[in-house]
């Protein structure tokens, strides 16, 4: 079977679908696995696909069908036109999270340097990211998942980022003797509840503990503002993601913890996404 029947035909027929969503999902299946750039299919689409291959891509597309996550099976994620390797063990990076990064590398200025850090940093996406764009500025990122550290390591490497580095702590215990400019986090937010009742109807398959806070989902959010603090120089700031409906929450824990120009800001859905808050 060609490339161009197996994408035309084969994987849609498999799946039961018509859905022109997963035109893109399988180019990059088929890109991973036969290790092809996505903008070469085309010119390559009457190239044969062999046995080994074909039945790794049916394997793919049993997964596929059943829920999983793309990125866990390509084993790569797209995060600020950077591509980012990662296992099934780790938090998938959103691209609504991309406005964060946006946001920093707006207001600071590239020639200056900051010392900034990523509380949870999962595979190390926002800290690379601003690490590439502020190449003056270093960057530490924390994870108190041993394998997201493995990755966030073995992503700097790759993407060729020195001013960036990572290391395996947990934040509820993490104590440091010097001041960062800027605190950046998407730390775990959405509660117990909601993670139950999304979880039956679709299975999530990411690691709970990146996902779910206690307290309604607000715990992390509040300990990382209120603990971190002391930590964050004066006129520095922080930046936290949160859900669409935990602005209003968010701005009343910065503002109880004296921070001031508290605002909150939207991602490209034009939902609440994350907070600025300087102190
Ligand atoms: C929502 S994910 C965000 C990952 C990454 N920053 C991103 O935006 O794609 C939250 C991350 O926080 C980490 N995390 C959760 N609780 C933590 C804790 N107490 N200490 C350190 N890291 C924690 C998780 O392992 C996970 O990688």
């Amino acid at each position: 079977m060609s490339i161009k029947e197996w994408l035309k035909y084969y994987a849609f027929n498999y799946l039961n679908t018509n859905e022109s969503r997963y035109i893109y999902d399988l180019e990059l299946i088929i890109s991973s696995v036969l290790k092809i750039k996505r903008e070469n299919i085309l010119i390559l689409e009457n190239k044969i696909i062999n046995l080994k291959n074909f039945i790794l891509l049916d394997k793919i597309l049993f997964f596929l069908k059943k829920g999983v996550p793309l990125p866990y099976l390509v084993k790569n994620v797209e995060f600020y036109s950077l591509k980012f390797k990662l296992n099934n063990k780790v938090f998938i990076p959103r691209s609504d999270t991309e406005v964060l990064v946006d946001f920093v590398i707006n207001k600071l200025k590239n020639n200056v340097v900051y010392n900034i850090m990523d509380l949870g940093t999962g595979i190390g996406s926002i800290a690379i990211s601003l690490a590439k764009n502020l190449p003056k500025s270093n960057i530490l990122g924390i994870d108190f998942n041993n394998e997201s550290i493995k990755f966030a390591n073995i992503n700097s490497k790759i993407l060729n980022v020195k001013n960036v580095c990572f290391i395996n702590k947990n934040w509820f215990n993490y104590k440091l003797n010097y001041k960062f400019d800027i605190i950046i986090s998407n730390p775990p937010y959405i509660s117990e509840y909601e993670f139950e009742y999304i979880n039956k109807n679709k299975k999530i398959y990411e690691p709970k503990e990146s996902l779910v806070s206690k307290y309604n989902g607000v715990y992390d959010i509040f300990y990382i503002i209120n603990k971190f603090n002391k930590f964050l120089k004066k006129n520095g700031f922080m930046l936290i993601e949160h859900g669409y409906l935990q602005g209003k929450i968010v701005r009343k824990i910065f503002k109880y913890n004296n921070f001031t120009e508290i605002n909150t800001f939207n991602d490209l859905n034009k939902n609440n996404r994350f907070t600025y808050a300087k102190k």
